[in-house]
C-alpha cells in the first residue's frame, strides 16, 4: 500500500524514478493498493483548494500512464473510501499527543515562519490518518522514501497499542525501501516543482530536448576540444548513470578524452529519455481524452478498496467494543 498527495499537479522524472517506477514493478510480486491521498493534501492546503480536483485528476493520469495497472492493483482516491476516516477516529482516541508532537515533519513545518498556518488539528493528526490508510488494508509492506520512516514507525506503534488495548487485529507494516536514484533537476539542485527545474512525466519530445540542452555541464569544459570530467558534470552524468548504464564507460571515456562533445552527449541522453517517456506520454494522452474511462477505473478501485476496508473496520469496531 502506498500513495501520494495531489498537491503539485503533474509528476516529474524525479517522482517517477524515485517512487512510481518501483510501484509498477511491485505489482508483479504483491497484491497492491495505490491511492491518491486527497485528505492528506487538504491537511496542508486547506486554504487553497481551487486546483485540488485538477491535481487529483492529473495524479490519476500519471499513475495510470506510468503503468499502475487497474487489472492487477487497486487504484483509488482516499476520500472515496470513508472507512479510512473512521479508523483514523478510533486510533485518535488512544494516540498520545506526545507521539505526534515529536514527529519530525510536524516539528519542521511549525518552524517555517512564512506561509501556511499548520498548527492545526488535522495536520497534527496527519500520521494517524496515514496509519489508518495502511492498516485498513492490513498492509505488510509500504514502499516509501526515507522521509516517511518516522510515519511508518508511528504506524507500528499505533498497531501495537491497538492490538494490546483490545485484541490483535492489525499486522505491523514494514517500510519497503528501495535505493532509488536521486535525480537532480536541470540546474543541479534537487528536482522539484518549486524550483522549476524538472522534466515532467510524459514530456513531449521537444520539451525533453530543450530541457536536456539547458542542463548545466562541466563548467571547466569550455571548448569542444577541452577534456571534460564527468565528476564535475553533476547533472548530465547523473542522468546517464540512470539512462545509459550499459555504455557508461564509453561516455565517461569520450568525455575525458574530448572525443564526445557535450551537445552530442546531451543529444544521446535526450534520445534515451524520449524512448522511455514516449509510451508513457501516449498512454497519458489517450487516457486524458477519455476522462470517463479514468473515472470508471477509480470508481471500481474505490469499490474494491471498500470491500477490504469494510471488513477490517468491522473487526476493529468489534475489538473496541462498539456495536
Ligand atoms: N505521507 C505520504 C507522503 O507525503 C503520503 C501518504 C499518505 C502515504 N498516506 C500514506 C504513503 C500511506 C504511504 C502509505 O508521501
Ligand atoms: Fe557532461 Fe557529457 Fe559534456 Fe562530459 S561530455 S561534460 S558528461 S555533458
Amino acid at each position: 500500500m502506498s500513495g501520494m498527495r495531489p498537491t503539485a499537479g503533474r509528476l516529474h522524472l524525479g517522482n517517477y524514478h524515485g517512487a512510481l517506477k518501483n510501484w509498477v514493478e511491485l505489482q508483479g510480486r504483491y497484491r497492491c493498493f495505490f491511492f491518491i491521498a486527497d485528505w492528506h493534501a487538504l491537511s496542508t492546503m486547506y486554504a487553497d483548494t481551487a486546483r485540488l480536483r485538477e491535481n487529483i485528476r492529473e495524479l490519476a493520469l500519471d499513475y495510470l500512464a506510468a503503468g499502475l495497472d487497474p487489472e492487477r492493483s487497486v487504484i483509488f482516491i482516499q476520500s472515496e473510501v470513508k472507512e479510512h476516516a473512521e479508523l483514523h477516529l478510533l486510533f485518535s482516541m488512544f494516540v498520545p499527543l506526545g507521539w505526534l508532537l515529536r514527529v519530525p515533519t510536524y516539528k519542521e513545518q511549525l518552524r517555517q515562519p512564512e506561509g501556511r498556518d499548520l498548527a492545526t488539528y488535522g495536520f497534527l493528526g496527519y500520521p494517524v490518518l496515514q496509519a489508518a490508510d495502511i492498516t485498513i488494508y492490513k498492509a505488510d509492506y509500504v514502499p516509501v522514501g526515507q522521509d516517511q520512516l518516522p510515519h511508518l514507525e508511528l504506524t507500528r506503534e499505533i498497531v501495537r497499542r491497538f492490538n494490546h488495548l483490545y485484541r490483535p487485529v492489525f499486522p505491523e507494516p514494514q517500510a519497503l525501501l528501495t535505493e532509488a536514484p536521486v535525480l537532480p533537476g536541470i540546474d543541479g539542485r534537487k528536482m522539484s516543482k518549486s524550483y522549476d527545474n524538472y522534466i515532467p512525466l510524459g514530456a513531449e519530445r521537444e520539451e525533453i530536448e530543450r530541457l536536456v540542452m539547458a542542463m548545466v555541464t562541466d563548467p571547466q569544459r569550455v571548448k569542444r576540444t577541452d577534456p571534460g570530467d564527468p565528476q564535475r558534470c553533476q547533472v548530465v552524468y547523473a542522468f546517464h548513470r540512470l539512462y545509459s548504464a550499459a555504455d557508461l564507460g564509453r561516455i565517461e571515456e569520450g568525455c575525458r578524452e574530448a572525443k564526445l562533445g557535450c551537445v552530442e552527449c546531451k543529444r544521446l541522453l535526450a534520445q534515451r529519455i524520449e524512448e522511455e517517456q514516449a509510451p508513457i506520454r501516449e498512454r497519458r494522452k489517450k487516457l486524458a481524452s477519455h476522462p470517463e474511462e479514468v473515472e470508471r477505473i477509480l470508481a471500481r478501485g474505490a469499490e474494491r478498496a471498500r470491500e477490504v476496508a469494510r471488513k477490517t473496520l468491522a473487526e476493529a469496531r468489534e475489538a473496541v467494543g462498539l456495536a
